[in-house]
């Protein structure tokens, strides 16, 4: 009995104790809330998988009740497949230095995410370094015709982050899309610079959907498909100052697939398109269902030597999976085209080609030069569907 009562009475006590020790361990760890990877076993030496490492230090991080940082020292890390969750108790960054290598070939860890960061506010990925996806020992053997089971993970996703930034980090050679952004509201996205070679496939550069509020600014995309795209579900976004290419250029779509896709609100401005096989792009899938892409502006903008720089696309089919004989569904209105100058590489230069059963409305072209150099003459414009308002000077003549 009389054992019993002491062991009740020093319980708490030993518990505090425990809890003491703990808290100070913890705190070793952190230096002024900053938690280096390497404090928690990430090794670096470019071999070693590091994953438990990083998702340790974040989750220590995570529960910091004041600002912390995840710090990445420069080194040459690998990570197999690392979650960084949220909600975290206090704004936190991931400071990267290093280079993340992906694991090569196709049997990663896991087929659709690499790299994932979610559920956050608040949050910013900074610093100079890599996340490096190994995607060129993975393309060659990744054959859809052969093996079904074709996936390969996306490097970075962003999933549900609000009031957050993104900056200053580069991406290379992701084995599928380097960048994907789902249900994120108000985030800044500078100084990014995405790179894998024109010929990689399906390696866009930023994927954007069911996401409102994004800024794109001051980035370089060179990559083997779309710089920029930009799907179902995207309202109020900003591309400014983005050189893009190569790659297939910023677009929007394609929509209508699924039931009422809708994008609403973008902005592209003062950005330059080198050597991409289109410029700013619209396509919707024909024989669709309902749907809207509506409060586009693109203005501003260089082509250099771009395939088809100005393109609307109700039919878009490819590899010629669909009914091209019903007309897509997709509304497409309040679209504008001003200040687009430069060279295209092939004669069309400007092709507006809407749906037969809803034209487009509200599309006003602005000022415009394009032109193309070949045996083929100058560079021309097609529209179907669509009876553009004409402001200023156009080369090449809007045909309607
Ligand atoms: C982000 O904002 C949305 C809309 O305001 C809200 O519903 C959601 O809970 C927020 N998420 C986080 C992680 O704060
Ligand atoms: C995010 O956190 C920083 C401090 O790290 C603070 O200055 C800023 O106001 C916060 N922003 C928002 C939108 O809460
Ligand atoms: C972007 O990254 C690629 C690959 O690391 C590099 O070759 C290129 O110089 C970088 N560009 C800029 C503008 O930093
Ligand atoms: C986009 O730019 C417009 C003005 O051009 C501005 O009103 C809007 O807030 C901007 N949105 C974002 C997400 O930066
Ligand atoms: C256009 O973008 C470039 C490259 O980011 C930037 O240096 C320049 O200041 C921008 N110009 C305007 C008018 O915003
Ligand atoms: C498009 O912009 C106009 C003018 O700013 C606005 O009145 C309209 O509601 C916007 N359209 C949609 C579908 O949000
Ligand atoms: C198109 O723009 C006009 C004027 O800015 C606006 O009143 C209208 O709501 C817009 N339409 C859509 C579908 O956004």
């Amino acid at each position: 009995m009389m054992g019993l009562m002491r062991f009740i009475n020093v319980f708490p006590k030993v518990c505090s104790i425990f809890f003491l020790l703990f808290s100070v361990a913890a705190n070793a760890d952190a230096v002024n809330g900053v938690f280096n990877v390497k404090n928690f076993g990430a090794v670096a030496d470019g071999k070693t998988d590091d994953a438990k490492a990083f998702v340790s230090a974040w989750e220590n991080a995570c529960k910091s009740n004041s600002a912390a940082t995840v710090l990445v020292p420069e080194g040459t890390y690998v990570v197999s497949l690392a979650t960084f969750t949220g909600p975290c108790n206090a704004p936190i960054v991931f400071e990267l230095h290093g280079v993340i290598n992906a694991q090569p070939g196709l049997n990663t860890v896991d087929k659709e995410n690499w790299i994932v960061f979610k559920y956050m506010k608040n949050f910013t990925l900074t610093g100079d370094g890599v996340f490096h996806g190994q995607g060129s020992t993975a393309w060659p053997q990744n054959v859809c015709s052969k093996n079904s089971d074709c996936k390969l993970p996306i490097s970075l996703r962003f999933s549900f982050l609000n009031d957050s930034t993104i900056q200053g980090i580069q991406s290379v050679d992701c084995k599928f899309f380097h960048i994907n952004l789902l249900g994120c509201y108000n985030l800044k996205m500078r100084n990014l610079n995405i790179s894998a070679p024109k010929d990689s496939p399906n390696t866009d550069g930023i994927h954007i959907g069911q996401s409102s509020g994004i800024e794109i600014s001051s980035s370089v995309i060179g990559t083997g498909d779309d710089c920029v795209s930009i799907g179902q579900g995207s309202r109020n976004i900003n591309i400014t100052g983005v050189y893009c290419g190569p790659g297939h250029g910023i677009s929007v779509g394609s929509l209508g697939k699924a039931k009422d896709e809708q994008v609403i609100g973008l902005t592209v401005r003062n950005c330059t398109f080198t050597e991409t096989d289109n410029g700013v792009r619209i396509k919707t899938w024909p024989d669709s269902t309902d749907g809207l892409a509506s409060n586009f502006t693109f203005d501003d903008i260089v082509m250099n030597n771009v395939g088809s720089p100005i393109v609307i696309d109700q039919q878009y089919c490819p590899y010629n999976k669909c009914n091209l004989q019903v007309a897509s569904r997709i509304k497409i209105n309040n679209v504008s085209f001003t200040n687009i100058r430069g060279t295209s590489s092939t004669k069309d230069a400007v092709s507006l080609v809407c749906s037969q059963n809803f034209p487009c409305e509200n599309v006003q072209i602005g000022d415009i030069n394009l032109v193309h150099n070949g045996p083929d003459g100058p560079a021309i414009s097609t529209c179907s569907n669509v009876k553009p308002t004409l402001v200023g000077q156009q080369t090449p003549p809007i045909v309607v």
